[in-house]
């Protein structure tokens, strides 16, 4: 069977969605499939062979003449972190065409990527989150009402973003000018939460073998001031799995990411952040396609849970396929 591995998108995101992308397709079985990864950015939709060379994709059908052989696909894995693949709206194009893919259906990626969406359906279920505040390009927004709000420090964030991009953390007030220029540049929306001081801790939940299994949590200790790019790829923090959290800690964690899995309505793959206030977790984010670099955490979860990572990537395809 022949595997798209789709990656690149059209966001920010895209070189870390190459890395991730090649990670999963050099981890494909390929005793039961053939990978093929293909880069979809605004300028070109094209597969690759083993030489690195482009052949367009057919969008009709999605389909590529690769060295003059026609490959049709029979699944795809969806590795675009960022849109058109994490909100998913080339899920509803694959929908269209009936071809199946890895990741959760193109609506629940879309709620999920919404981070206010998101949050709003979460708080219906009784899940703590932060404090936060909307607003859309070209709204009134006033600083002072804000601190009043929410307190300081609070973060400024895109609503629709990955991997830190265009995320600050305020401190004063003179800083949200800054703040406001950063997240617009991601997003014509953005959402300002209130601060948690607590530890941070990151935890998958994924669809395995028709169960919905939450892996071991990885605690997140940042050199920065907080989990920002640099602290992600760069090194500039101590990530540690099994986080160092008491047991009922651990509980209530997952207790807490099975129920936000579910009230979304999700499956596949997903990665969560909380921070503890207390024993209480407090949810930040999920993310529906998570990091999959080498030093990525879902994948260094499912290791420790003892899933390798070519089992996890076969499992995703059996799931979509079936
Ligand atoms: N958005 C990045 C890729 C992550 O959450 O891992
Ligand atoms: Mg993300």
């Amino acid at each position: 069977q022949n595997i798209a591995v789709i990656m690149g998108g059209y966001s920010s995101e895209y070189n870390i969605s190459m890395i991730s992308g090649n990670v999963v397709y050099n981890h494909i079985d390929q005793t039961k499939y053939e990978p093929y990864r293909v880069v979809i950015t605004k300028e070109k939709w094209v597969a690759l062979n083993h030489k690195d060379q482009e052949f367009n994709i057919d969008k009709n059908d999605f389909s590529a003449i690769i060295e003059g052989t026609k490959i049709n696909f029979d699944c795809v894995f969806n590795v675009i972190h960022g849109t058109p693949g994490e909100d998913g709206k080339i899920l509803g194009y694959f929908d269209m065409i009936d071809l199946p893919y890895s990741s959760a259906p193109a609506y629940q990626m879309a709620l999920t990527f919404n981070k206010r969406d998101c949050l709003s359906v979460l708080r219906k279920h009784g899940i703590n989150t932060a404090k936060s505040l909307y607003f859309d390009e070209g709204d009134d927004i006033n600083p002072e009402k804000i601190v009043n709000e929410l307190g300081l420090p609070c973060f400024v964030k895109p609503n629709n973003a990955g991997s830190s991009y265009g995320i600050s953390k305020v401190n004063k007030i003179e800083e949200f000018s800054m703040a406001f220029e950063k997240a617009f540049k991601e997003d014509h929306e953005i959402l300002i939460e209130s601060f948690l001081d607590g530890t941070e801790v990151s935890i998958g939940v994924i669809t395995y073998q028709n169960e919905v299994v939450a892996l071991p949590a990885t605690e997140i200790v940042s050199e920065n001031d907080f989990f920002d790019y640099e602290a992600k790829y760069e090194g500039k923090s101590q990530e540690i799995t099994p986080a160092r959290i008491s047991d009922i800690q651990l509980q209530n964690l997952h207790t807490e990411a099975i129920k936000a899995y579910k009230a979304l309505n999700m499956s596949g793959f997903s990665r969560s952040e909380f921070i503890f206030i207390g024993d209480t977790p407090y949810f930040l984010e999920m993310n529906t396609v998570p990091g999959m670099t080498t030093g990525s955490l879902l994948p260094q979860q499912a290791k420790a849970a003892g899933i390798p990572l070519p089992d996890l990537l076969t499992n995703a395809i059996e799931m979509a396929i079936k």
